[in-house]
């Protein structure tokens, strides 16, 4: 293998900087040229590309975003942009090329790939953790981190003030960065679209909460199990009490990737590259048990990722 192309696509995640900064190196190990495409699927089809150095990864390993760019391109779902991709891999000679994005990007690459013009590999790249066949996707660590942080201050603000805070976080459909987050903050309700909940449930609970003497509470809503503001709203009616919401937004997919996210991006990347070198192609790169494997991006996507109910229950024993 001779040439290559890495992009990134669909929302970012903090920790896809080192896995292209090692996509990079490790080629060039190899003497394997490898061509930056920006701007995601829009950037194939444009033939927006620049040939990647090992300065171009340079001091890139610990900040968030991108250095390639992002997009979700509409075009590129449809024949006739995948045929203007495929034109764009021909006319700069990619043999292979690594997709570093969600489950949407790897339908891309799976299009691409079974055309047999170009060598497919995707690696995991988003805060929702919502693709199966890995334990973690890139990205969902640091999001969880920031969801920490987020609990904590609001915290110390619901306990001075005596409140119910409601905190909305992002995952999509999924409810894996709610839960995760949701059990190391020590949230006293986790809501997630999963695993059906009652409010009234959750605002007896909450009443029983204060009875014992809670100073505060805290309720982590999944975007795709409910709006925040609604919640908040059913529980300021059932309860009486005073409540507020925080929707933490687009603050979860920026940041410095922690330590776990840029070493995960590392050794998929490598194993990405060693995966191409073998000449294989529409696999996408996990990490389960600890070590890194590679699975068919057919059978990958045909999974549902399911949440771990046990947790779910775990979370709520300890937050009572
Ligand atoms: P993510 O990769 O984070 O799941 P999206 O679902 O937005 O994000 O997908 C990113 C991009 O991947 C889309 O904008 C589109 O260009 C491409 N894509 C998504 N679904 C498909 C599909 N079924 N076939 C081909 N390309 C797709
Ligand atoms: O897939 C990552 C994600 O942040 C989801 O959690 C969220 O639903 C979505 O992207 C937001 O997309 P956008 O950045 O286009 O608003």
């Amino acid at each position: 293998m001779q040439r290559i192309g890495v992009l990134t696509s669909g929302g970012d995640a903090p920790g896809m900087n080192a896995a292209v900064r090692a996509v990079v190196r490790k080629c060039i190990y190899y003497n394997i040229e490898v061509l930056g495409i920006e701007r995601g699927y829009s950037g194939l089809i444009n033939g927006e590309f620049k040939k990647m150095e090992l300065g171009s990864v340079a001091d890139i390993i610990h900040r968030g975003g991108t250095i390639l760019r992002t997009a979700r391109c509409p075009e590129f779902v449809t024949k006739a942009g995948q045929e203007k991709a495929l034109s764009q891999i021909r006319d700069f000679g990619l043999e292979g090329l690594v997709v570093i994005g969600g489950d949407g990007s790897f339908r891309g690459a799976m299009a691409l790939g079974n055309t047999g013009v170009v060598k497919t590999i995707g690696l995991p790249g988003t805060i929702d953790n919502d693709i199966a066949c890995t334990d973690v996707t890139i990205g969902f660590d640091t999001a969880m981190n920031t969801i920490c942080d987020a609990i904590n201050k609001l915290r110390d603000t619901a306990t001075s003030h005596e409140r119910v805070f409601v905190l909305e976080v992002m995952g999509r459909d999924s409810g894996a960065l709610a839960l995760h987050a949701g059990l190391a903050g020590g949230a006293e309700s986790i809501l997630i679209p999963e695993i059906d909940f009652d409010i009234n449930q959750i605002c007896s609970r909450l009443m029983r909460g204060y009875e014992r003497g809670k100073l505060h509470s805290i309720i982590l809503v999944a975007e795709g199990a409910a709006s925040g503001i609604a919640i908040g709203e059913a529980i300021k009616k059932c309860t009486g009490m005073d409540t507020r919401v925080t929707i933490l937004g687009h603050l979860q997919r920026g940041g410095t990737p922690t330590a776990f996210d840029r070493n995960i991006a590392s050794r998929m990347a490598s194993r990405a590259v060693d995966f191409l070198r073998e000449g294989r192609t529409n696999l996408m790169v996990g990490l389960v048990d600890g070590e890194i494997t590679g699975t068919e991006l057919t059978y990958a996507l045909g999974q549902r990722k399911v949440v771990d109910e046990e947790i779910f229950e775990l979370a709520k024993i300890l937050a009572i």
